[in-house]
């Protein structure tokens, strides 16, 4: 199956309680990361890897607000629909509730408030992908957090746990799975945890216990932030700032993305970026089409 053949869930529901006040009105994944929201991030990184159909699950409250800002997709060359989770039942839940939308392909799952940055891990993992499951492991300095998988002495994941209080390594599982079309089956038969939710390891540890769970390791180079605390969002804003600034590229940006995979032509990029009111953002899109003018779409 090519990544062309795969769907992406983007699931930013949940309720967002580390960031309260800011989430009493707005929701975490609308919320800036720098000079965009939240949301650009996660679905500029399902674009890059050539994505073309995906599935934004949110709350029944915030929905009407990521239409207003995603629209249907048409302006990226891609597809988006739109799915309700009424509470907030655990992230595997995404599979019952994109039943219908999955069908029978391949999914890319990505949570709204986790962002990626450099490596191309993900779109080689995208292209690659054929059956079970692949998820990611990443050396983060508070496993307790997350989920966490342990290796054996050949480097074979052995376990996955959720939250653990004793860490068996500082392998995190950080918030992007790839799933054969089994997933929602598997997940329809998964018991709510303690906490009443679907949860993903369980998902993962049951791939894991037929032998179709791969892990990859991301390298050290790759950025991978959540955003799901004042600090942590207040850490990802800077992050970008600071590589934005270096550069004088942006990051997280859909309409290049999109350009640069063929999603949408030269054309329709300088389209957006005119009807984009004078901003920074809009004078980065104009300064990658005079780029790609000048040498072509190379890159990302
Ligand atoms: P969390 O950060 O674990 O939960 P939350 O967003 O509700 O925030 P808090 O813990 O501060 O109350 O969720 C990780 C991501 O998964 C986030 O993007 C929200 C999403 N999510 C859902 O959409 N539905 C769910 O049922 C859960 C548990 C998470």
């Amino acid at each position: 199956m090519k990544s062309a053949d795969m769907k992406g869930i983007l699931l930013a529901g949940g309720s967002g309680s580390r960031l309260y006040p800011l989430t009493r009105v707005v929701s975490k994944q609308l919320q800036p990361v720098y000079d965009k929201p939240m949301i650009y991030y996660p679905l500029t990184v399902l674009i890059a890897a050539g994505i073309r159909e995906v599935c934004v699950i949110t709350t029944p409250e915030d929905l009407p607000r990521f239409r207003q800002l995603l629209g249907d997709g048409t302006a990226w060359g891609i597809r988006i629909e739109y799915r309700e989770q009424r509470q907030p039942r655990g992230i595997a839940e995404a599979f019952l509730i994109a039943e219908d939308f999955i069908a029978s392909s391949n999914t890319a799952l990505i949570l709204g408030d986790n962002l990626f940055f450099g490596g191309d891990a993900f779109p080689r993992a995208v292209a690659e992908f054929q059956e079970g499951a692949l998820v990611f492991a990443y050396h983060v300095q508070n496993p307790r957090d997350y989920g966490v998988v342990e290796f054996d002495a050949e480097g074979r994941a052995v376990s996955l746990e959720e939250k653990p209080a004793t860490p068996r390594s500082n392998y995190a599982v950080p918030g992007v799975y790839l799933y054969d079309a089994r997933a929602s089956a598997i997940a329809r038969a998964l018991a709510p945890s303690a906490r009443g939710e679907l949860e993903i390891t369980d998902l993962n540890r049951e791939y894991l216990r037929q032998g179709k769970l791969q892990v990859r390791r991301l390298s050290r180079g790759t950025a991978w932030l959540d955003a799901g605390t004042s600090s942590s969002l207040h850490e990802a804003s800077a992050y970008v700032q600071t590589i934005e600034k270096r550069q004088g590229m942006k990051l997280g940006c859909p309409e290049e993305a999109a350009l640069r995979r063929g999603f949408i032509s030269l054309d329709d990029f300088e389209t957006l970026a005119s009807a984009m009111p004078p901003c920074e953002y809009r004078d980065s899109l104009r300064a990658v089409s005079a780029e790609v003018r000048r040498v072509g779409v190379v890159g990302a």
